[in-house]
């Protein structure tokens, strides 16, 4: 029992990773370079789908309370996050910090839970990516045929000038009087379009990127710019409009309509653990310790400062959406630019198009990077084969590992729903969260002698809490995802039983030092 709890030695994980890198990477980032590497990470499929469909079909116009709840547990989680890398403040992840402090098996239940965020992760965002994309096509009037753009068996029906799936606009065919057999309709085979993002990100990644400072801010400059832009247009629409901004929120909180989660409180709890995919990505800061000019300060700069931002935004624009659209109306692929539409403003809505479709491709990937990186640090541990960690010889990046996760998350993102695959993304991650925030608390009784640049204020209040509301949104998830998640474990520690035990490099240092004592004996 003891060997499932091994730990890998601080000094030998810093020693590893300087070996790695060749020498010892430069430390350039600042507070700012921080907090835009956060952002970068952060705004994605989560404000600019997934806010539409979570206000449409849980919560309504209170999905802004969704958005401030789940913006409550991110930042108690970063907090704990921050302490974590401000202790191992090397290039890496959540994996490596369970590994140096709670132990092997909890090191291989976060790494293998982290395929869940990162890998699903990327599969959602391009499957998010292909709703703006065929919209922006369509702005310049090139249809993609429809069956090539949702998930297999998807009735998409032709409705209002566009192909929907039948089950998002049926509501408003019914308001309409519409029978759903009297318009166009068609089956979808697979979606072509995120199987195809998700390649060129793939071929990208293997071909190797230079991460660059100045391509992350022109995307960030670019997200920014489409959240402001919408911001300020539809400002002015509600101040010109008051009457229907006020009719369209109320009621605020729109009664339970007779099931968990829809509408009522339980919906806004719900809500929240869908949309919380929209704060996926601080966790990207963390990764950066190595390469930020003072980690100690400036790490919880950039994790919290990015969180603050991007909740103080999330926020507004949800409570804007539902302001200028009824919300029922928001269960679409593209509901920020469906919003711009109904404001009248076209260049608007082409806008939000274009920028959406640029700043996703950032999101797209970070998170396959993250993916590679994960899996290359649990293979150089033999938890995983070693050819998992193969280096391409001309490109120098993790080839096959880059090249096996983009055809898996290629395959998801073109078979499964946005919102399967986002609540699968939400219950793995929101499982590492309560992870990160308990392991700060455990360590802080087990090793009160390690010394900690940063600590998280109020231990163990916001651990407790972090965990708690992570726990509680787990819980408002449906029971097929906890079924999702406990299948992914199971599997999981199958292959660490059958394999990552046998072969891992602290098992093995281990048993030689116990074999040594027991032949001095
Ligand atoms: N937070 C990121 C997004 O919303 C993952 O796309």
């Amino acid at each position: 029992m003891a060997n499932l709890l091994a730990t890998k030695p601080i000094d030998e994980i810093l020693a590893e990773a300087e070996e790695r890198e060749g020498v010892t990477l430069k430390r350039a980032l600042g507070p700012i370079n921080l907090i835009t590497l956060g952002i970068g990470a952060i705004i994605g499929t989560g404000i600019f789908v997934l806010t539409g469909q979570a206000a449409a079909t849980n919560a309504g116009p209170a999905i802004v309370i969704s958005f401030i709840l789940a913006g409550i547990a991110c930042t108690f989680a970063g907090l704990c996050y921050t302490e974590f890398a401000s202790l191992i403040p090397i290039a890496g992840s959540a994996y490596t910090y369970g590994y140096a402090t709670l132990g092997e098996i909890f090191a291989w239940i976060i790494g293998w839970d982290l395929v869940l965020e990162y890998l699903f992760g990327a599969a959602t965002v391009a499957s998010g990516w292909s709703g703006y994309f065929v919209s922006l096509l369509r702005d310049f009037g090139v249809q993609i045929p429809p069956q090539w753009t949702a998930t297999p068996g998807t009735e998409m029906v032709f409705y209002a000038g566009r192909w929907s799936p039948l089950a998002t606009i049926r509501p408003a065919l019914e308001a309409a009087g519409l029978n759903p057999n009297t318009l166009p309709h068609v089956t979808a085979h697979f979606n072509l379009v995120a199987f195809l993002a998700i390649a060129v990100v793939t071929l990208v990644l293997v071909i190797g990127v230079r991460e660059s400072a100045n391509i992350n801010s022109a995307m960030v400059a670019i997200k920014l710019g489409v959240v402001f832009v919408f911001i300020g247009l539809a400002t002015v629409y509600v101040i010109q409009h008051p009457a229907v901004a006020a009719r369209h929120w109320h009621p605020f909180l729109p009664p339970n309509a007779g099931h968990f989660g829809e509408f009522g409180w339980s919906g806004v709890a719900r809500g929240a653990a869908v949309i919380f995919f929209a704060y996926i990505g601080f966790d990207a800061v963390s990764t950066s310790a190595q390469e930020a000019k003072n980690p100690q300060k400036d790490m919880p700069i950039g994790i919290i400062g990015s969180l603050i931002i991007c909740t103080i935004l999330y926020i507004v624009v949800a409570g804007l959406l539902t302001a200028i659209v009824p919300y029922r109306t928001l269960n679409v692929a593209d509901p920020v630019a469906v919003g711009v539409d109904a404001i009248g403003v076209h260049w608007g809505s082409v806008l939000v198009d274009a920028g959406v479709v640029a700043g996703l491709a950032s999101v797209m990937l970070v998170m396959l990077f993250g993916q590679s990186r994960v899996l290359y640090s649990m293979s150089r541990d033999r938890l995983l084969p070693e050819w998992v960690s193969a280096i391409h010889p001309r490109f120098r990046t993790p080839w096959i590992t880059s090249i096996l996760v983009g055809i898996l998350a290629a395959i998801f993102s073109s078979v499964l729903t946005i919102k399967d695959l986002s609540e699968l993304v939400n219950i793995g991650t929101l499982l590492a969260f309560v992870i990160v925030c308990l392991g700060v608390w455990v360590l802080r009784v087990r090793r009160p002698d390690l010394e900690r640049p940063f600590k998280t204020p109020g231990v163990p209040v916001v651990p407790i809490l972090g965990a708690a509301i992570s726990l509680g949104m787990m819980a408002s998830l449906p029971l097929t995802t906890w079924i999702r998640l406990l299948l992914w474990l199971v599997i999981g520690l199958g292959v660490y039983f059958s394999y990552g035990r046998h072969h891992s490099r602290v098992q093995k240092v281990l048993r030689a030092a116990e074999a040594a004592v027991q032949a001095k004996r």
